[in-house]
């Protein structure tokens, strides 16, 4: 059984957000995931790596990665900026136009990881994702190379609506290019999704998906049409996809409510 390793929207930065430190959240959540899955073959950072895309944020994340054993792959979200994490991450793997894609294998699984997003330029505040026809086509191209694998697509923004208006306004702008893309290759595809800052199961015309916690903030479940962003201190979490043969199994790890003590009892 092959397994991977999920982080996604760590928001590194200098300061606290409502008053957590995404540094020492992001710490423990590693800690925790390289104690408990060292036999994991690679962990993705689905996007958001930083919380302002400076280059000073993007080196405080390469010295908390400096000592990580396990390969890492990257992703670009909206808080992310492409030319700063290159600074600092020049032998990040890119597609051959230069965005923030790749693939990889995870036992039988094919991984496709997608840069979504939008720009440069990069509009102030504008926060929803685009797969701009370049990037479309390498996808297209690499679920071709993967026709006969089964697919866990990774993206930043989700590639539809999941019910939370303010979220839904800066999901994938063109996400339901992608869907018609996922609807035509002839093995199972999951998605998975950052952005959202909670856990989401559900299906987008019949393509199956699972958003993730972020490590640091959550985002409330609010259903109404006008509010605000409410984030709210919640405990964090991480991802462990494990690959078996045909099946593919997503768990969401709450690290810090799992190092509590459990107490055992019996079935009967
Ligand atoms: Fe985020
Ligand atoms: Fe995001």
């Amino acid at each position: 059984m092959a397994k991977l390793l999920i982080f996604t929207d760590i928001h590194i930065k200098g300061d606290t957000i409502i008053g957590l430190d995404p540094v020492t959240r992001f710490k423990e959540a590693l800690t925790h995931a390289l104690a408990h899955h060292s036999d994991a073959q690679g962990i993705v950072l689905m996007g958001d790596l930083t919380h302002s895309g400076t280059v000073g944020e993007y080196n405080l994340l390469k010295d908390i990665l400096v000592n990580v054993p396990l390969p890492i792959t990257f992703m670009m979200g909206n808080h992310d900026r492409r030319e700063a994490f290159l600074q600092v991450f020049p032998k990040a793997r890119l597609d051959s136009s230069g965005f923030v894609q790749s693939s990889f294998d995870v036992g039988e699984w094919c991984a496709i990881t997608l840069d979504t997003l939008d720009g440069p330029p990069y509009p102030d505040k504008h926060h929803s994702g685009m797969l701009c026809a370049d990037r479309l086509a390498w996808l297209s191209d690499q679920l071709e190379q993967a026709k006969e694998q089964p697919v866990v697509l990774c993206t930043h923004h989700p590639l539809g609506e999941l019910g939370l208006p303010m979220l839904d306004r800066i999901k994938l702008e063109n996400g339901s290019d992608v869907i018609d893309l996922i609807r035509k290759h002839p093995m199972p595809v999951h998605v998975l999704a950052g952005h959202v800052h909670r856990t989401i199961s559900g299906q987008w015309q019949g393509v199956p998906y699972t958003s993730f916690k972020s490590t640091c903030h959550q985002n409330t479940l609010n259903l109404a049409q006008q509010h605000d962003f409410m984030f709210v201190d919640q405990p964090g979490a991480y991802g462990v996809i494990l690959s078996d043969g045909p099946n593919i199994i997503v768990h969401s790890e709450d690290y810090a409510l799992s190092q509590q003590d459990g107490l055992s009892d019996t079935l009967s």
